[in-house]
């Protein structure tokens, strides 16, 4: 189906190239800067629609490799940027920063790389920036061409400005700063060298395949005295000043003259490159860096037809990426959807977790225990074996007693002590995690892996023991109802209900006041019901009879504790708070009702055989349910209250005060697809995802090719509108929904389980799917009109009986055909 049958519509901003699997983006001003990522396995670069941002090796906090200003005006005013000059026009090669427009613009952002095509006056030009698969570096290759009848010469200036590496300590130590910046210039490329004289064994360069005429690395020589970035002095005169930076702020700004013949088209190559050299091998000669490393990045994209390879290269490996899956049903933005964008933020959401976007400084936040965990329930199809590193890294992490710490360094490794800990819905997610990984990929491996607790590497217990110590955690700190203790907060950080805090100058997640035996998690007791019961099950898979005994005691206790306790007579309470008083209760004035409880519960299965699940449910449809998607609370909290912390701190209507924080929609799509309600999971689905808001660009503001973590509430002055995209738990949980519990197609440790809920009118659909070793075209009927409800299996023109597809039995390709039947 073409783009415009999928769209009915024109839209303002831009639009999906599916052919492409790109998102094209029509013109500069779109309403927040709408970006990409480049990279996916260590070197990352965060771009906009016109090429502003930055790049990082590893750890957007320690190795920043080019600058950013947050908060600068106008927004988005530092990235990679090529000056045109020509005549006496001058223009960027990616429609800013440069206030004259040219005559045309547009972006494509694609997978890992984004396209810049401008002309102006009969001059068209091409760039591509990617970081190739496994490279320290980005490409930036641009091609020039004289589509007019003239002779022409092109005065070409390149730009990024250098982070001194620590981004916290380049925004804030500037009487160390504005001194220890160095560069060296050798054959026409800029290396940057700040703290390599002490202890840093690594640098950065900036390259161009083609003789210069001229370069700068002395910000203010190139931009002229209180210039910005909009208007050169050395662009305006068309000579760059050969400047050598001693401190204050460097750059790399190459100067070349390009003459093209009308028809002629000439591409320049320009790495942006990371090296670490050996400690002992750092010097060339006294003073002089060893450039060896550099050098041979650098030749790997020497001509343009090894950066055409390494596209390629980069095209096929998200081909064969995103080829795991693919969805052909009879809602074209669902397809579009799965099959593009949401795998591909899933991928950008595993990779950096909460820690670098337009939104998230990349000096906050480092990997987040909860976050990551979750992240992987979207990735797992994709790159396994970077799940199984990823959990292990989060396992290491891991306190003995079983909580965790709720972020880590990238770089390091190390649970970071400053974020705070205590957030007790952390470990049960490791579990989610583990059992997801195993059940997609049979490696049962990673249980055996020795991971000893908080780096510590004395004591040295496998995995497994990590999951049961996660387990016990909750049963270990349960409250007066039997309940889980929420600690400093469950997976909403902001209900802080033992921080009583007063003081502007603290903050809500790492304060603690109140004595925190008493305030209780209903959204943990789900959360510990659903994953213990994947506990129990893995146990009986290793034939650990006892502890699954043991642990099926404990969550069945906790099951009954929630049905004594945590129902409030239409839906399920959220907490207790410090006092033991109800929170999201009919009983309070203000958020009487909150949705991580409702969706916890149901998950769990708790109330489904009584109709409290369906009823809670209906409450959350009634009071929660927007068409922009469903809101945390109801009613929003109008006043703050220390008793209930940062949830009240945003004013009504955003964030976690009654906004809509998409995360947790999901879980009531799970929950409605449980319950055989896929038409009301599909709707929530579409309320929230991309795809289906091209029509609102101007009102959701957020790049309209990816979920945001937040979208106004019905209490906010903006309802509709978006914000914090990107870095959401959103992504991997609404493509989980929908694989998994809509279309319903299940990973299990012995095969692939077929339970569609899908909306009546559906006649059928198809999934192509590879799994450990076969490749399953499983298509789905629904002849009947049921949406959910039993499934007849045929395995290549077999009817088998059930609705599993055993995997010990397949490999190669398959073809299965479920029908849905009455139940
Ligand atoms: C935000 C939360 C976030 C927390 C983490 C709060 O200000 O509202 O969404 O998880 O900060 O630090
Ligand atoms: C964003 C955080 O990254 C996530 O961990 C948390 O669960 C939500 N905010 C809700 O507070």
């Amino acid at each position: 189906m073409s783009e415009s049958t999928i769209d009915a519509h024109t839209t303002e901003f831009g639009y999906f190239d599916d052919q492409q699997k790109e998102y094209v983006i029509t013109t500069p001003f779109t309403p927040t800067p709408w970006i990409n990522y480049l990279g996916n396995d260590g070197f990352y670069g965060l771009i906009s629609n016109t090429a502003g941002g930055y790049s990082f090796y590893q750890d957007p906090k320690f190795r920043r490799l080019t600058r950013y200003r947050y908060n600068s005006v106008p927004v988005d005013t530092s990235g990679r940027y090529f000056y045109l000059k020509c005549d006496d026009h001058i223009w960027s090669a990616s429609g800013r920063p440069v206030q004259q427009q040219p005559e045309k613009y547009e972006c494509r952002h694609g997978m890992g790389y984004s396209r810049f095509l401008v002309s102006h006056q009969e001059i068209d030009s091409e760039l591509t920036c990617f970081v190739p698969l496994g490279e320290k570096a980005e490409v930036h290759r641009l091609i020039l061409k004289n589509s007019g009848e003239r002779h022409r010469k092109i005065s070409l200036f390149s730009y990024i400005e250098w982070c001194l590496w620590n981004a916290e300590d380049d925004g804030s130590n500037f009487q160390r700063n504005l001194s220890t910046g160095e560069v060296e210039v050798e054959d026409g490329v800029i290396y940057h060298k700040t703290e390599f004289r002490e202890r840093r064994n690594h640098y950065a360069f900036y390259s161009v395949n083609q003789p210069i005429s001229g370069f700068d690395t002395d910000r203010e020589c190139f931009l002229g005295p209180y210039r910005g970035v909009e208007n050169p002095v050395s662009v305006e005169q068309g000579k760059a000043t050969n400047s050598h930076a001693h401190g204050w702020s460097p750059i790399a700004s190459h100067h070349l003259e390009v003459e093209l013949a009308p028809g002629e088209e000439r591409t320049l190559v320009f790495v942006l490159g990371y090296c670490e050299v050996a400690k002992e091998n750092k010097w060339q000669s006294p003073g002089i860096i060893n450039k060896a490393p550099a050098r041979e990045m650098i030749n790997r994209y020497k001509s343009q037809y090894d950066v055409q390879k390494a596209l390629t290269a980069l095209a096929t490996h998200w081909d064969t990426l995103l080829g795991n899956f693919r969805l052909n049903s009879p809602d074209p933005k669902l397809n579009r959807s799965l099959n593009i964008w949401n795998q591909y933020q899933n991928m950008v959401t595993f990779n950096l977790s909460r820690s670098a976007s337009f939104y998230e400084s990349g000096i906050g936040r480092g990997m987040g225990f909860r976050d990551s965990n979750q992240d992987t329930i979207g990735f797992a199809h994709m790159v396994p074996e970077k799940v199984r590193e990823r959990i292990l890294d989060l396992s290491a992490t891991q306190k003995s007693d079983g909580s965790a710490y709720h972020q880590y360094q990238p770089l390091t490794k190390k649970g970071n002590a400053n974020i705070g800990g205590n957030f007790n819905d952390d470990p049960m997610w490791m579990v989610l995690s583990t059992v997801n990984y195993i059940k997609e990929t049979g490696d049962f491996s990673i249980l055996d892996e020795k991971v000893g607790f908080d780096g510590d590497v004395s004591e040295e217990p496998n995995h497994f023991e990590h999951l049961r110590r996660a387990f016990e955690h909750v049963v270990n700190n349960l409250g007066p109802h039997g309940l889980p203790l929420i600690g400093r907060a469950d997976w909403n950080d902001c209900l802080n209900l033992n921080c009583f805090s007063e003081d502007p100058n603290e903050s809500y997640q790492t304060t603690q006041r109140g004595k925190s035996d008493v305030a209780e998690s209903l959204m943990i007791a789900g959360q510990f019901v659903l994953y213990g019961q994947d506990f129990v099950q893995l146990c009986i898979q290793l034939g650990k009879r006892d502890l699954a005994h043991n642990a099926q005691q404990q969550v069945d206790k906790m099951r009954e504790a929630v049905l004594a306790h945590g129902w409030d007579g239409q839906w399920f309470l959220r907490a207790y708070n410090a006092k033991g008083e109800k929170i999201g209760s009919h009983e309070n004035k203000e958020g009487k009702i909150f949705i991580e409880s409702q969706g916890f519960c149901v998950m769990a299965g708790i109330g489904i055989k009584d109709g409290k699940a369906r009823q809670a449910l209906d409450s959350v449809e009634q009071r929660l349910a927007t068409p922009h998607g469903i809101m945390l609370n109801q009613p929003a909290f109008s006043t703050y209250d220390k008793h209930l912390g940062e949830i009240s701190s945003y004013p009504p209507g955003y964030k976690e005060n009654a906004g809509i924080f998409c995360h947790n929609n999901p879980w009531i799509m799970v929950a409605e697809a449980m319950l055989g309600r896929g038409e009301k999971a599909l709707e929530y689905f579409a309320s929230i995802s991309p795809a289906y808001l091209q029509h609102m660009q101007q009102q959701h503001k957020t790049e309209p090719y990816v979920y945001s973590q937040m979208i106004a509430g019905n209490d906010a002055a903006t309802p509709g509108q978006a914000k914090n995209s990107w870095l959401t738990g959103t992504a991997a949980w609404c493509y989980y929904a929908a694989t998994q519990y809509i279309l319903g197609i299940k990973p299990d440790y012995a095969g692939l389980i077929i339970t569609p809920s899908i909306p009546a009118h559906w006649p059928s659909f198809v999934v192509s799917r590879r799994f450990r070793k076969a490749h399953y075209c499983i298509e789905v009927n629904n002849p009947y009109g049921l949406g959910a409800g039993k499934v007849q299996l045929e395995i290549d023109g077999k009817a088998v009986a059930g609705n599993l597809i055993d995997y010990a039995q397949f490999s190669g390709e398959h073809h299965i055909t479920a029908t849905i039947v009455q139940s």
